[in-house]
């Protein structure tokens, strides 16, 4: 969705998803029906997973409205991405009917463990003019797309490596092995009404290159809104719940303009310049604009050793590296701990870092309020003493 397109629309499906049946009745007075229709059916195929029927066929999609119902026709045929189309000639195998609340708390409310049966369907009759031995394969591509089309009707949680290969994103299986991680520690924030911005759409200058993990993003993080930011025009990635914007992250005034419009954020991933000043540019300018709760997420961090990228060879040198960057966020973890010293006033990063995960050239950042307060002074600081404290004058 490009930069200044109207959010509000989606944003409200999303919100009332989330809430009571009244909420749902609301959401049809303030909007048109056929318009909330259009977001579901949007939506539905952007989850759809690749067709695999070999036949054209059309599944027809009816969302029951309070004032009656609205049909669309879903095309699907393999090597083609399920689309909404005109009804055309092709045979229409399948009627699936929903509620729009039904359909509405399926794709964007809360994922359910064992959703129920809120559907209709119904299997046309082969209408063909030619023999009976076509039923066999008419039923089997009604089957194929039917079951493609109910895939896209879902918030059951996708298994990453396998939208990295559909979207065409990188974070798993050659040079990155990031999706586990993700995994662990994105579920916790699935059903959530996240804001994600992504540093890095991908394609670098490619004019039409890149958006596959915003496309993963967004389908992950189902009741989401998903931003990517690139130093290249990416706007061909926009799409209903992504939206994509043009900056510099070396640039910390753009990035402030950016995360006060659409911020702030519950998760923020680095996967930009992978030049170590811009990391922890980016880093300093965008960790304040983290929700607490929330995540900063830097990747690729194996620069920090590469001269090219700003880094250094030496790990006893990273001072001005991603990974310096990284190890002084211990340092800011523990920042109560450290002895008092007249003039030192905590930064920013020393009040709000709360945990550090680090992996293989991934490092994932909490945010918080970290202040549980250190060690009081009165505590002995040497261990005999401590241990003669702890025994209660015991010999
Ligand atoms: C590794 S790709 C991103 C891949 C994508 N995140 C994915 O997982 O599919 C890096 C992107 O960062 C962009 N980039 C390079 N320098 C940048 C900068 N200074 N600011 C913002 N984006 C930059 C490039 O144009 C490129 O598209």
């Amino acid at each position: 969705m490009a930069e200044n397109t109207d959010l509000s629309l989606v944003q409200d499906i999303i919100r009332a998803a989330g809430g009571h049946a009244a909420s749902l009745r609301e959401l049809t007075q303030r909007h048109r029906t056929d318009a909330v229709a259009a977001v579901l059916i949007d939506e539905i195929c952007s989850r759809c997973p690749p067709p695999v029927n070999e036949e054209p066929v059309l599944v027809e999609f009816v969302v029951r409205t309070p004032g009656g119902q609205l049909s669309h026709w879903l095309s699907s045929v393999k090597d083609a991405p399920v689309r909404a189309v005109a009804r055309g000639e092709d045979f229409v195998v399948m009627r699936i009917e929903y509620e729009l609340d039904d359909l509405v708390r399926e794709l964007f409310g809360p994922a359910r463990a064992h959703p129920s049966g809120a559907r209709e369907t119904t299997l046309f009759p082969y209408a063909g003019s030619d023999g009976a031995d076509k039923i066999g394969p008419y039923i089997l591509a009604a089957q194929q797309a039917t079951a493609t089309v109910l895939a896209g009707c879902t918030s059951a949680k996708p298994d990453l490596n396998e939208l990295t290969s559909r979207y065409l994103t990188p974070k798993w299986g050659s040079l990155h092995w990031f999706t586990p991680h993700y995994d662990r520690h994105f579920s916790p924030y699935r059903d959530e009404e996240v804001r994600v911005l992504e540093i890095g759409i991908g394609g670098y200058q490619h004019p039409e290159w890149g958006g596959g993990s915003l496309r993963m993003w967004k389908h992950f993080f189902h009741r989401g809104l998903i931003h990517g930011l690139d130093i290249v025009d990416k706007s061909h990635a926009d799409e209903q719940r992504i939206t994509t914007l043009i900056g510099d992250q070396s640039d910390p005034d753009r990035l402030a303009e950016i995360a006060e419009k659409y911020g702030p954020f519950d998760i923020v991933i680095d996967d930009g310049s992978h030049i170590n000043e811009h990391v922890r540019t980016s880093f300093h300018a965008l960790f304040p604009y983290v929700r607490n709760g929330g995540l900063y997420v830097i990747e690729d961090l194996w620069t920090a050793y590469w001269p090219g990228f700003g880094g250094n060879e030496d790990p006893a040198r990273s001072g001005a590296t991603s990974l310096g960057l990284v190890k002084s966020l211990i340092d800011s973890l523990q920042h109560e701990e450290l002895p008092p010293e007249p003039g030192r006033t905590p930064s920013y990063a020393d009040g709000h870092v709360t945990g550090l995960h680090v992996y293989h050239n991934l490092a994932f950042v909490e945010k918080g309020a970290n202040a549980e307060g250190g060690i009081p002074p009165w505590i002995p600081r040497d261990f005999d003493s401590l241990v003669a404290a702890s025994s209660g004058g015991a010999a």
